[in-house]
């Protein structure tokens, strides 16, 4: 006969075990494969990334480059470099872990001498032409695809829809950057189990590739959500890049007192200015579409978001950045594009009806 006594050893052996078990478990929460494993069987929605139904079109970006007033523009990158470089706002996540344990974070210097973190790299170069796509519903209906994609370089914010809307926002993708609310929505959604939902996650993630930076580290919430997106754009053998800044966007107090000339409410610039002004650093020529902070645009309303039904919430700082947008465009430092892209077309055919001519002049020659 077994005693009593057994059973309690036993029970408080496996309790105890169980305890363990799930203490090392909750340890290791950035371990990779546990969100791997759950995600492997999920193939992303690659049909996104195939189908690119607007034709970039060189012609028409030789003509608007034409636009730009180099000096000026020249002028307002001695200012925004201030506050951004790549090599330390845009570092491959790969590189967190030699930059956690080999650099100061605050200052970018390594930690053992005052020289600069020198041990991380950036996948950003330099870039001739840069769009830079917000999410305002004044895209809807703007036919401004074709024109967006004919830039070297498409930068886009918080991983918009595009697909669907690629007649007016284009379809190409070299940059996203992402704020933490929706960092934290596509992560939670990535680890919910819910197979459903997990791949129209991935769809979103598909539908705009290249890179993905995270704009908000200071929470290091921020860095596991990352960490989660990156597993599962490796586990699905995505393409798309990951990346993080040395120091939050936040952090860049005094962007908005130096271009705007007076200090912002909250303190610090939108995702908006903050993304123009990072851009400004790789970008010789950059257009602005989708900023447009208004509820009404030629007396007819304008949605909030182009993709969902979300009300307008008219900020005042949101309108004094459109007021210097309005500025930079005025000194040709960048092209703030609103209402419909009629210019596009008609440039393109103005051009082939010149072509066209040319080819007949050829063949009368010959
Ligand atoms: C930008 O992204 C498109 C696809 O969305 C790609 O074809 C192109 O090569 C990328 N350009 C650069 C400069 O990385």
């Amino acid at each position: 006969m077994i005693k009593p006594s057994i059973y309690v050893t036993a029970f408080c052996g496996l309790g105890l075990a169980t305890i363990v078990l799930l203490c090392v478990y909750d340890m290791i929460p950035m371990n990779p494969l546990k969100i791997g494993r759950r995600l492997k069987l999920i193939m992303p929605d690659r049909q996104h990334q195939r189908s690119q139904t607007t034709v970039p079109d060189k012609r028409v970006m030789a003509k608007l480059e034409v636009y730009f007033d180099k000096q000026n523009i020249r002028n307002i990158q001695k200012i925004t470099k201030r506050y951004f470089d790549p090599k330390k706002d845009v570092i491959y996540f790969s590189d967190f872990k030699i930059f956690m344990q080999k650099c100061d974070h605050l200052k970018f210097t390594l930690r053992k001498s005052k020289k600069t973190c020198n041990v991380v790299r950036t996948p950003i170069k330099h870039y001739r032409t840069c769009a830079v796509v917000g999410n305002g519903g004044i895209l809807l209906h703007s036919g401004c695809g074709a024109e967006i994609d004919a830039h070297e370089f498409v930068i886009r914010c918080n991983l918009p829809p595009v697909h669907k809307y690629r007649r007016d926002v284009g379809s190409r993708t070299n940059l996203t950057i992402v704020n933490g609310k929706r960092l934290k929505q596509i992560s939670d959604v990535l680890q919910s189990g819910d197979f459903k939902r997990q791949k129209s996650a991935l769809a979103e993630l598909g539908e705009t590739p290249g890179m993905i930076l995270g704009h908000s580290i200071q929470d290091p919430d921020n860095i596991r959500e990352i960490q989660v997106i990156d597993t599962a754009i490796k586990e699905n053998k995505m393409s798309t890049i990951t990346a993080f800044p040395s120091n939050s966007f936040k952090e860049n107090k005094g962007l908005y007192l130096d271009l705007i000339g007076r200090m912002a409410r909250g303190n610090f610039a939108s995702t908006g200015l903050n993304t123009f002004a990072l851009a400004s650093t790789f970008c010789d020529k950059i257009s602005m579409y989708g900023f447009y902070p208004m509820s009404t645009y030629r007396g007819k309303p304008v949605p909030y978001h182009y993709y969902d039904k979300r009300t307008h919430s008219e900020s005042h700082d949101l309108i004094e950045e459109n007021e210097l947008f309005k500025r930079l465009d005025d000194q040709k430092v960048i092209r703030h594009v609103v209402g419909k892209c009629k210019d596009a077309p008609t440039i393109q055919s103005a051009l082939e009806g010149a072509w066209m001519k040319l080819q007949k002049l050829g063949e009368l020659v010959i």
